[in-house]
């Protein structure tokens, strides 16, 4: 009898529930066991926070019904890195200890085999360390930012996408009818897929993404040039990791062992650009909503197909392997290379190509 356990971590992302349910329904029609860890790995390395366990058996009941549902059963966290464990210092100070030994051990004493971690770039590089160390572990890729290398897609980009498209839509009318500048700032920490792809498809005027530095003067002219035709309002995306040429990310937050929050460029290009066109502008920031909501059906069918496929990868005997899609299929790549390098957007890749044939200004 194999015990399989599964954990979502770092940000959450539409398709979460719909993997965790092909992992269980294939797990126990295998005759294997499934259970889950909240919260990430926190379920195991902080058991006395959860009363009722900080690891739960997974049963058919358990996931009944939640394909569609956005967020994740098992809790989620971006804190907790069990490499860099926060601990807090009987002189107040806070510093990392890395637990990933005690981890395999605690998972090891509850008869658990092998692990299906699903999460973003830092849940997959922590995976991939894990299974160095032993550990079987398959890695399911997730996120909204769409910034995996190693796989044509991740689940959970294509329902943010939608989103963004749909309130770029709404926007037109009302940027038009009070002759605004509307610009809507999205997520994307280092690259800028959704802010590009919703942008073109949501007819904006202007993007700003992380790979193309940006200089306002740009988009400002952009503008003028509209004005000059007869149409006096702009729709501007900006990916919350935009930088301005020789500037820096706009960081909020900083703490130890999580990535650095983003936030602030879009109020930032709003101001300005209000000042340098004074046309009156609004700022609108998608942020968390774009995490939110029913899973497309695109996603929900990888989700399901992702979770099924780190199944069967463990049935193959595999160990430290991410599921990537490369349709029609799903195959199978070694997390040390899935975890190598970013997938940001090439600039010179058809979509931007498409853009700047439609007129968008991409602030360069
Ligand atoms: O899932 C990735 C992401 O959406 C980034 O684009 C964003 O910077 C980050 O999550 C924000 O996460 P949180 O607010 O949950 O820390």
């Amino acid at each position: 009898m194999r015990k399989i356990a599964i954990c979502t971590g770092g940000g959450d992302a539409p398709g979460l529930n719909a993997v965790i349910r092909a992992v269980v329904l294939a797990v126990l029609k295998r005759g294997w066991e499934c259970c889950g860890i909240r919260d990430g790995f926190n379920g195991m390395l902080m058991p006395e926070k959860y009363p009722q366990g900080g690891l739960i058996n997974l049963s058919r009941d358990s996931v009944r019904g939640i394909t569609h549902l956005g967020g994740t059963i098992l809790g989620t966290t971006n804190r907790g890195n069990p490499l860099h464990f926060p601990v807090l210092g009987s002189d107040g100070t806070v510093r990392e200890v890395d637990r990933s030994d005690e981890l395999i051990a605690a998972l090891r004493s509850q008869g658990i085999d092998s692990l299906i971690s699903v999460g973003g770039d830092g849940s997959l590089s922590i995976a991939n360390v894990l299974a160095k160390k032993g550990l079987t572990v398959i890695g399911v890729p997730k996120t909204i930012d769409n910034d995996l290398d190693q796989t044509v897609a991740t689940f959970g980009f294509d329902t943010a996408l939608s989103f963004a498209t749909e309130c770029l839509d709404r926007l037109h009318s009302t940027a038009e009818s009070h002759h605004r500048i509307m610009v809507v700032e999205v997520m994307g920490r280092y690259a800028g897929w959704i802010a590009l792809n919703s942008g073109v498809s949501g007819a904006a005027d202007a993007i700003l993404i992380p790979e193309i530095p940006y200089d306002l003067n740009s988009v400002v002219m952009k503008i003028k040039e509209r004005e000059a035709q007869g149409r006096s309002y702009a729709i501007v995306v900006v990916a919350e990791g935009a930088v301005a040429k020789g500037g820096v990310h706009s960081v909020i937050e900083k703490e130890i062992g999580r990535a650095e929050r983003l936030g602030g460029v879009g109020e930032k290009v709003a101001k300005e650009l209000q000042s340098l066109t004074g046309k009156e502008t609004r700022l609108v920031v998608l942020g968390h909503l774009l995490r939110g909501g029913t899973p497309t059906t695109f996603d929900r069918l990888i989700a399901l197909r992702f979770g099924a496929a780190a199944v069967r990868a463990l049935e193959e005997g595999q160990s430290g392997v991410m599921v990537a899609l490369d349709p029609p299929t799903v195959r199978y790549v070694p997390l040390e290379e899935a975890t190598r390098r970013m997938k940001t957007v090439p600039l010179h890749c058809d979509t931007i190509l498409t853009g700047r044939d439609l007129g968008i200004c991409f602030g360069d």
